[in-house]
């Protein structure tokens, strides 16, 4: 049995999609559907929010997870990635009220929104600037509207938040998409089992 932990919604659908593709399982789940474990043959899955991919891999409740490059930056868990999927395509960047892009890379006492704590303290860090994170769960652009920050660490996709309200993004700090990761364990115990699962999403990618 090989256990996924997946996150539910669009990444969810393309992952079941691949391996029908591949003649491995069929799941079908719409809108209506509130399972959070979904069994099918020799395969299990876990509909877990997108931050707790890694936790359940790393943990060795799940074998395999499906999580963006953020998520799994963010989370920095001791767990293997197998593969970049190429879906979810978007941007980690540094953003900031477009009137005024690059003030925030003198401030001494700089305030930076985001969702990334992490990610955020850790570029801030590596620039040598002195930041104060401000922890969000979403709407991340409202801080620096409302002057909660002078900035954020946010991820850009097509651009059109930003956009929408006065922003524009300074730098990329990571390029980010989909990945597949492993838990280290099951990487030695089901080697073969998540060869033919890796070896056929490769397959798949190159068409
Ligand atoms: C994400 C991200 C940006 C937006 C970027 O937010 O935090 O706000 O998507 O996408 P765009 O460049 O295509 O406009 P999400 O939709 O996850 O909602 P959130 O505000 O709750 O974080």
């Amino acid at each position: 049995m090989l256990t996924f932990a997946l996150s539910k919604g669009r990444l969810a659908d393309k992952i079941f999609k691949m391996l029908k593709e591949l003649g491995l399982c069929e799941i079908s789940i719409d809108d209506e559907d509130r399972r959070l474990i979904i069994e099918q043959g020799d395969f299990r899955f876990f509909l877990a929010k997108p931050s707790d991919v890694p936790t359940f891999v790393d943990n060795g409740v799940a074998d395999l997870g499906v999580v963006g490059k953020d998520t799994i930056i963010e989370e920095n868990r001791d767990i293997a990635e197998l593969l970049d999927l190429g879906f979810g395509k978007c941007r980690m960047c540094v953003c900031a009220p477009k009137e005024d892009l690059d003030s925030y890379k003198y401030k001494m006492n700089l305030r930076v929104a985001t969702k990334y704590p992490n990610i955020a303290k850790a570029y801030f860090d590596s620039m040598g600037q002195n930041a104060t994170i401000i922890k969000l769960n979403g709407s991340v652009e409202l801080a620096p509207i409302t002057n909660l920050s002078d900035c954020i660490v946010d991820i850009v996709e097509s651009g059109r938040t930003l956009k929408e309200n006065g922003l524009e993004a300074v730098t990329t700090i990571h390029e980010l998409s989909a990945r597949l990761v492993c838990n280290l364990a099951s990487l030695k115990t089901k080697y073969d089992e998540i060869s033919k699962v890796v070896d056929g999403f490769r397959e798949l990618l190159r068409k």
